[in-house]
C-alpha cells in the first residue's frame, strides 16, 4: 500500500446527515517511537500493547452544509465546549483532506469523553485521534454504499489516525501492534499499524499495565518538539538501529515467553527514550524524583522475589508497571503497599492488554 491507495475514487452515495460513535483505547509502546520524518513517517519501527480500560469514546455528528468553503466543526469534551482543541483538529483535517475529500461538505459536532481524567498526564491523543479517525471512516463507508472491506477500513483508519498523532495508529486493533517498516515483520508499514503476525506465548495473555500517576501536570515538552529534537541528535543513528534490533529480539521473546529478556528490552527502551531527551539540545529531564524512587523499588522487589514486574515510561514522569497475569496477586499487593505512596494523591489506573477499538453505534 502507498499513500495514493488511500485517495478515494468519487463517492457513489449521497448523505445528508447522521452520526457514528466509536470507542478506542490508548496503547503503551514496548519499543518506542521517538523521531519522525516528514508527514508523520516514523524514524524507526515501534511495537505496543493495546490497552483496555484507558479509552476515548467519540460521537461524530455530521450534517451537509450549503457550501464547501471551509471546515466547520464544534468539539466538546465531557459535554464542555473546547475551542482550544480546534487548532489541533483543524491541522488534522488539513492533513487528511486529500484522503477524505468530504470534510468541507459537512458541519461536524465532535463529542468526546475519556475513561481517564484529561489532566492525568496520560496522553489522550492516541485514543482520541484513533476514535475520530474511525468515526470519519464510518462516514466514508456510508458514502461508498458500505462497499469497503474490513481490512481496508482498518488500514485506512490507522493511516488517518497516524496523521493526527503518530502513536494513534497503534490503537485500533490488538493486542500487539507494530508500526514502521521492519525487515523481519511481513506487511509492516510506516503508513499504518499492523497486527503482530507471529506467535505470542501465553505468558503475555492478559498482561497487566498499572499506571502510576506520578505527575498529572501539563507535559513539559510536547511530543512534536521531542520528535523534532531527534533531527541532528548526536545518537540518533544508533538509536534508530537499536529499535530495529530490539524488535528483532522481541520476536523470540514473544515466541518463547522469556520474561527476563522481555524486561531487559522494555526497561532499556524506556530509559533510552529518556536518555534521548536528556542528550538533545535543548535537553530535558521528564522523570521526577518519585519516578526514580519507583524504579529503584521495582528493581529491589525483583531481586528479592524473582517476580517479573517491570516498568516503562512515555514522554513524562508517570510509570507504567507491566506484569503477567499469573503473578498479578503478589505484585498488586506490592504496588499497594510500596508504590502507591509515590503517586500524586495516591492515584493510579489499573489497565491490561486489550483488543482495540469498538463501534458503539
Ligand atoms: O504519538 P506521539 O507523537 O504523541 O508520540 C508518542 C511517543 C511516545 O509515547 C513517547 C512513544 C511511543 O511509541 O508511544
Amino acid at each position: 500500500m502507498t499513500e495514493k491507495d488511500f485517495i478515494p475514487k468519487p463517492y457513489s452515495s449521497a448523505l445528508e446527515k447522521g452520526s457514528f460513535t466509536w470507542s478506542s483505547p490508548s496503547n503503551i509502546a514496548l519499543v518506542k517511537y521517538w523521531g519522525k520524518k516528514e508527514n508523520q513517517i516514523p524514524a524507526n519501527p515501534s511495537i505496543s500493547f493495546t490497552l483496555d480500560a484507558c479509552k476515548t469514546t467519540t460521537e461524530l455528528k455530521f450534517s451537509k452544509k450549503s457550501n464547501s468553503c471551509n471546515y466547520s466543526f464544534d468539539i466538546f469534551l465531557e459535554g464542555e465546549k473546547k475551542d482550544d482543541f480546534k487548532p489541533k483538529i483543524e491541522t488534522f483535517f488539513k492533513r487528511i483532506e486529500v484522503y477524505l475529500p468530504f470534510l468541507k461538505d459537512y458541519h461536524f459536532v465532535i463529542e468526546t469523553s475519556n475513561t481517564f481524567p484529561y489532566s492525568s498526564g496520560i496522553a489522550s491523543s492516541a485514543s482520541g485521534m484513533s476514535a475520530l479517525a474511525l468515526c470519519l471512516m464510518s462516514v466514508e463507508k456510508e458514502l461508498n454504499d458500505k462497499n469497503v472491506s474490513e481490512e481496508y477500513f482498518m488500514q485506512k483508519a490507522s493511516f488517518l489516525a497516524r496523521l493526527g498523532s503518530g502513536s494513534a495508529c497503534r490503537s485500533l486493533q490488538g493486542d500487539l501492534i507494530v508500526w514502521g517498516n521492519h525487515n523481519q515483520i511481513p506487511e509492516s508499514s510506516d503508513l499504518y499499524g499492523v497486527k503482530y503476525p507471529f506467535k505470542i506465548h501465553k505468558k503475555f495473555k492478559n498482561f497487566h499495565d498499572t499506571i502510576l500517576l506520578v505527575d498529572k501536570g501539563e507535559k513539559q515538552v510536547s511530543s512534536t518538539v521531542g520528535h523534532n529534537l531527534m533531527h541532528n541528535h548526536p545518537y540518533a543513528k544508533q538509536r534508530f538501529e537499536q529499535a530495529h534490533d530490539n524488535l528483532s529480539k522481541l520476536k523470540s521473546v514473544f515466541k518463547e515467553g522469556n520474561l527476563n529478556e522481555f524486561i531487559a528490552i522494555v526497561e532499556s527502551e524506556a530509559l533510552t527514550l529518556h536518555a534521548m531527551m536528556m542528550t538533545s539540545m535543548p535537553y530535558f529531564i521528564l522523570m521526577k524524583p518519585n519516578t526514580m524512587e519507583i524504579i529503584n523499588k521495582i528493581w529491589k522487589f525483583r531481586q528479592e522475589t524473582g517476580l517479573h514486574l517491570c516498568f516503562t515510561l512515555d514522554a513524562g514522569a508517570n510509570v507504567h508497571l507491566l506484569y503477567p497475569e499469573k503473578e498479578a496477586e503478589d505484585i498488586f499487593k506490592f504496588i499497594n503497599t510500596e508504590l502507591v505512596a509515590y503517586c500524586q494523591n495516591g492515584h493510579y489506573i489499573c489497565d491490561r492488554i486489550g483488543f482495540g477499538a469498538k463501534k458503539v453505534k
